[in-house]
């Protein structure tokens, strides 16, 4: 009995401290968790999970990253809620999200902002971007690498080609003010709705639209209820993979260290999966009937002109960081 007692707490102790050897391997010593509200299959979901390989081996089994995709950690305005106390560990976010939590992100997400891809990744990964991830310090998070959400376009019930087209209709927006403040802009009713809200609402009819990119158009399903899409590229909302600060201050430096390591390395696989992805999903979306209008140059400056104000409101807080914006195009 008395030994029985003795293996027991040894089992205890051990577990506690994480060197519980199975097989001759070393159990993980710390286990975190990262939440991602993209399907398994997803570019972010699928860096995500290069992201804790990258870690368990630099970390020689330590370090075990578990991935939980589809939300299952909850929404993203939650995640990051979560996050701020420690009880997520890391996460991937747009940063319309991040910007409801510092106002001065939204300088990087600002309608028809970029000329292209290749502009906004000049932004991001030079001097502008290393700052903004810098900044996240001061919610909490620690800002660990940028990763790709391409250009959002419009997606309806009832194809719209110009900004007449857009008068009245319901579109969904992301929690972010700015984006309900854009929509409003271009004569639509902007609603304000989790992710995962809008299947549904479109299935039902309490919105007439949303907004996003081909990737996510595609794997949500939403295209299979909103068919006509304009593509007008209006945003370009970078995303950003986080830690929890609290999380992050816990670690030795080592550890910080090879997690900021794994994750640019993370995101630059991610980059790579996207191009991949949003060719693929444009695709996908073509072949099953969906109706996709690229807007003309002159509409497209119609809908460029009815986001001066938007400026005119960033112009005091964000005009510098816009001027250094607008002087890295091509
Ligand atoms: C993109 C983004 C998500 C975000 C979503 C949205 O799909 O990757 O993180 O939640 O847009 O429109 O809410």
């Amino acid at each position: 009995m008395k030994r029985l007692l003795l293996c027991a707490m040894m089992a205890c102790l051990l577990a506690a401290t994480g060197c519980v050897m199975r097989n001759g391997a070393r159990d993980p010593q710390i286990a975190f968790r990262y939440a991602e509200n993209q399907a398994a299959d997803y570019p972010t979901t699928l860096a995500a999970e290069y992201f804790a390989e990258r870690v368990e081996a630099l970390s020689g089994g330590r370090i075990h990253i578990l991935v939980y995709p589809d939300a299952a950690l909850g929404d993203e305005r939650s995640v990051v809620e979560q996050i701020q106390y420690g009880g997520v560990d890391f996460s991937r976010i747009s940063i319309s999200l991040l910007a409801e939590f510092d106002e001065r992100l939204t300088a990087l997400q600002l309608p028809y902002l970029y000329q292209d891809g290749g502009h906004m990744w000049r932004v991001l990964d030079g001097e502008i971007g290393g700052a903004y991830l810098q900044s996240m310090l001061d919610i909490d998070l620690v800002g660990l690498a940028w990763m790709d959400a391409g250009a959002r376009h419009f997606y309806t019930q009832t194809p719209v080609r110009k900004l007449a087209d857009m008068q009245g209709l319901r579109i969904r927006v992301q929690e972010n003010a700015m984006m309900e403040r854009m929509v409003a802009l271009l004569g639509a009713v902007p609603t304000k709705m989790r992710y995962s809200d809008v299947l549904p609402a479109l299935q039902t009819g309490k919105i007439d639209g949303a907004e996003n990119n081909y990737p996510s158009y595609e794997s949500t399903g939403h295209y299979l209820v909103a068919q006509y899409l304009l593509e007008d590229e209006h945003t370009r909302i970078p995303e950003v993979m986080v830690a929890s600060r609290a999380v992050m201050e816990r670690l030795q430096e080592s550890d910080r260290a090879l997690i900021a390591q794994a994750a640019q390395e993370a995101a630059a696989y991610q980059r790579e999966l996207w191009q991949e992805y949003e060719a693929r999903t444009r695709a996908a979306v073509v072949e099953s009937g969906c109706e996709i209008y690229v807007m003309p140059a002159a509409e497209k400056a119609r809908f460029q002109d009815a986001m001066q104000s938007i400026y005119d409101e960033h112009a005091c807080s964000a005009g510098d960081v816009l001027a250094e914006i607008e002087a890295l195009r091509e």
